[in-house]
Formats: structure tokens, sequence, C-alpha cells
């Protein structure tokens, strides 16, 4: 960044020149330069309208037009100087192309603020990213149902079984579909997030001018088409002052990044020697440089950490809107760094489990065994009693016996003795037990939303339509 001056675009009632240090604690170019290409699209639908009304004449309009033009081919080119004493990115476009074509370019700045320059630009990126995170949303989404489809083999061979948890005990088996199904349904609502935020955001505030409005007859409604808005925010105190656009963004991206996190924390759990559920790819872990052995799931854990400044960034900027009166303060420049941030760390994440998740293989022999034990079938015999009209609360009681008849002598409850068995309860016996498999566990969870592969094949199929619509 250089550090020369000229006189400032706002000089004109001071006569003492900006402080160092005020000017770079002031400046906000050295990030808001991401905002360029939104800044120049609303300078040009400005300066259209401007010609359109009749406050500039054609003329002044292609002057100021083909300058902007040429300020965005070198800021796209790398070559833009950017100027640490012009403040931000609004200012360095509008001193170059001062530079360029003269005093001309002043009457630009006609009938808008910088107030209301900076809401729509970032009005324009934030809806963008949005609908940017919302298709990757969906490309997750799509990656994961076809991992449900998979395990489920439909080539006829068996759906993959894992424990389900609860308190990360084992809980009852289910199929490793459902457990893909249920973050599919997690990212629908997630991509639904982003659009809806998108969809509230679609207004243009450009023509709010400082706070105001303006006496310049200018056209907001046509700004607001240009700009591809839905219409113009409809009151310029709340056009410039309001930033819960950007909260909702923040907001979806936290709510995202919480699942993301959760994915992760499974995925780091279940690769673990100890579990053994699945392997992560080589081209996603990394090794040790002391242990030879080492296969580390660093892509996972930085997916669960990074959550930490998703939340971070949300809790930033609602402390930052909090209290400051309307309209624009300057406070309210600190809400470009974390949309920013969040919208990359997030946009990351999505894309690195969207590679990942097809090259992890899941050890069906492993989580069939791990589902099995840990009595993960006691509500299945419980279910059964009560099914030849045993009070549940009954069935509960005799059940929870015999589990602890079979784990202070280390078996499974289809090891327990006929004996033993009807002992608990003259209905059951070895057989009744032996049948207590975890297949005819997932098999037998019939109800609507439940893991039996029928009703997983439904879900499937209901996701793909709402995906390929
Ligand atoms: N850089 C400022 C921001 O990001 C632009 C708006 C400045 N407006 C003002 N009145 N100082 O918020």
């Amino acid at each position: 960044m250089t550090r020369t001056t000229d006189k400032k675009l706002w000089g004109g009632r001071f006569s003492q020149s900006t402080a160092p240090l005020a000017e770079l604690f002031n400046a906000s170019v050295g990030f808001d330069q991401r905002l360029a290409e939104q800044d120049i699209r609303g300078s040009l639908a400005h300066v259209a309208m401007l010609g359109q009304v009749g406050i500039l004449d054609s003329g002044e309009v292609e002057q100021i037009s083909a300058g902007l033009h040429t300020v965005l081919a070198d800021i796209r080119a790398g070559s833009f100087e950017w100027r640490l004493d012009r403040e931000d990115v609004h200012m360095n476009i509008e001193a170059t192309l001062r530079d360029r074509i003269g005093p001309v370019a002043g009457k630009l700045h006609t009938a808008r603020s910088r107030n209301d320059q900076v809401a729509v630009d970032f009005r324009l990126f934030t809806k963008e990213a949005a609908l940017d995170l919302a298709e990757k949303t969906r490309a997750l989404r799509a990656v994961m149902l076809s991992e449900a489809e998979k395990h489920l083999s439909s080539d006829g061979g068996e759906a993959v079984i894992l424990p389900g948890y609860t308190h990360l005990q084992v809980a009852q088996p289910i199929l490793l579909s459902h457990w893909f199904m249920a973050y599919v349904a997690m990212l629908e609502r997630d991509e639904g997030r982003f659009r809806d935020a998108a969809t509230r955001m679609d207004e243009s505030p450009l023509g709010s001018s400082a706070l105001a409005g303006t006496p310049w007859p200018i056209d907001r409604h046509a700004t607001a088409a240009a700009l591809g808005f839905a219409r113009p925010t409809a009151n310029s105190l709340d056009g410039v002052g309001s930033r819960d656009f950007a909260l909702e963004f923040l907001g979806a991206c936290a709510i995202l990044g919480a699942h993301l996190s959760r994915l992760s924390e499974e995925l780091i759990l279940y690769s673990t020697f100890e579990f053994g559920f699945l392997s992560m790819p080589d081209s996603h872990t990394t090794g040790s440089s002391i242990m030879p052995q080492k296969k580390n799931p660093d892509v996972a854990e930085l997916a669960r950490g990074k959550a930490g400044r998703v939340f971070g960034n949300l809790m930033g900027l609602l402390t930052v809107v909090k209290g400051t009166p309307l309209a624009y303060n300057k406070d309210l420049q600190e809400d470009k760094e974390g949309v920013f941030d969040s919208y990359d760390t997030v946009s990351m994440v999505l894309r690195l489990y969207t590679e990942m998740l097809p090259e992890t293989v899941w050890h069906a022999e492993a989580t069939r065994t791990a589902a099995a034990r840990g009595y993960s079938t006691a509500t299945d015999l419980a279910d059964f009693l009560a099914r030849a009209g045993v009070p549940f609360r009954e069935a509960h009681e005799v059940v929870g016996g015999l589990v602890g008849l079979a784990s202070r002598s280390e078996r499974q409850l289809w090891e327990l003795t006929d004996a033993e068995m009807s002992a608990a309860h003259p209905l059951l016996s070895a057989r009744v037990a032996a049948e207590l498999t975890v297949e005819a566990s997932v098999a037998g969870r019939l109800s609507y939303g439940g893991t039996a592969p029928e009703r997983v094949r439904e879900q499937i199929a209901a996701a793909k339509g709402e995906l390929d619509d």
C-alpha cells in the first residue's frame, strides 16, 4: 500500500492534516478493496441513472463510465495503486477516476453519500456470498446423499450398519445411510437459511444518500433494477444504518459451521484406532514428523475448530451493531472483515468435505460388530414383550435385569441360556434372544423417518427429488 498524501475528498472544512496514526486507524482500504467490483457496479448504475433523469448530460455519463471501466480493468489486472491516505475502496476509486478524467469525476458523487455507497456494495457482496454458500452447501448435500445411497447397497449387498449413540453410549443400531441422511437434512435447512437471507437482503439502499434521502430527482427503482435487486429499501435511515442482512448471513454461517463441526467430530472419533469405523483418505490427512505410524485428521480437526471463529464473527458484529444510534456510525466499518472471514472459512470447509467424503472408506465389519455390542438390541427385546401384552415399563424392567446379568458375566444378550431367559419372563427363550440381530432391529424400525431400509430409501428419494428441482 502506498503512503502518499493528497487533499482528502472531504477536506474542504479542514485546516490540519490527519495524524498518521489516525489515518492508519481510520483506513479500511486494506480489507474493503475486496468490494471494488461491487463499488464500480454501484457507481456505473448510479451514473447511468443520473444521466437518465437529466442530472448529468450524456457526455458526462460517457466520460465517467469509460473512466470507471479503465479503473476496473486495472483493479482486475492487479495494477491499481491502493493508497492508504485515500482511506477506503470508495475514495480510492473516485480519486483515481479524478486523476484520470479530471474534475468531471466529481459529478459521480452527486445525490450519493459513502453511507449508501458502502451499504449497496456490501449488500451486493453479501447476497452473492449467501447464494454461493447455498450452492456449495447443496454440493456437499449431493455428495452425502450419494454416500447414503452407496451404503444402502441397492446392488444386493448388505447395507452398512452403524451403532447409533445417545450420550456417546451405544443406543440402537442404525443404517450408515440413515446417519448420512441426518446430515443431508441439516444441510438442506442450511441451504434454505442462505437463500432466505439472500431474499430478505435483496433490496438496494442506493439513493438513501447520507441518511435522509436527497433533493435530487433520482430514480431509486432504476438503480435497484440495474443492480439486480428486487426493489429499493423503503426507508433511507434503515437503508444506510442497518446491518441485519450481514448478521443473518453470519448467523447462517454459524449454524452451518456448528453442523460441520459436529460432522468433523464424528469423523475424527470414528477414524481412531479404538473405533476403527472409517479411514480418511491420505489426501486429506497428514503425518507426524516424529511418530512414523501417525495419520492425523488435520483437515477434519481444523474444520471442527474453525467453527470458533465463525461463531466469533457473528458475536463480534452483533456487539458492534448493538447500541449504535441511527443511522450510520463509523463503527459499522467493522462489519466487513467478519463477513469476509466467515464466507471464506465456511466455503473452504464445504469444498474440503465435498472432496473428502466420497474418498472416505467405511469398514462395515467394524461398524456392524460395534453396533451389535453394548446391548443395542435391548429395546427390541422389551418391545417383543410389550407386543405380547406386557406393559412396556414392566418389559423394560425385565430386560434391564437380563442386561445386568449378561454384563456381570461379560456376555451378550444372545449368549444367555434358555433357563436364564425364561426365568426372567416366561415368554422369553434363547431362541427369542437369538433373533435379536442388528439387521432385524434396523428392519423393524419402520416408523416414518425411521432407520428401516424402506424408510431410508424414502428419505433418499425425497431428498433427490428436492435436489433435482
Ligand atoms: N469505509 C466506510 C465504511 O466501511 C465507508 C462509509 C464511510 N462513511 C462515512 N460517513 N465516514 O463504513
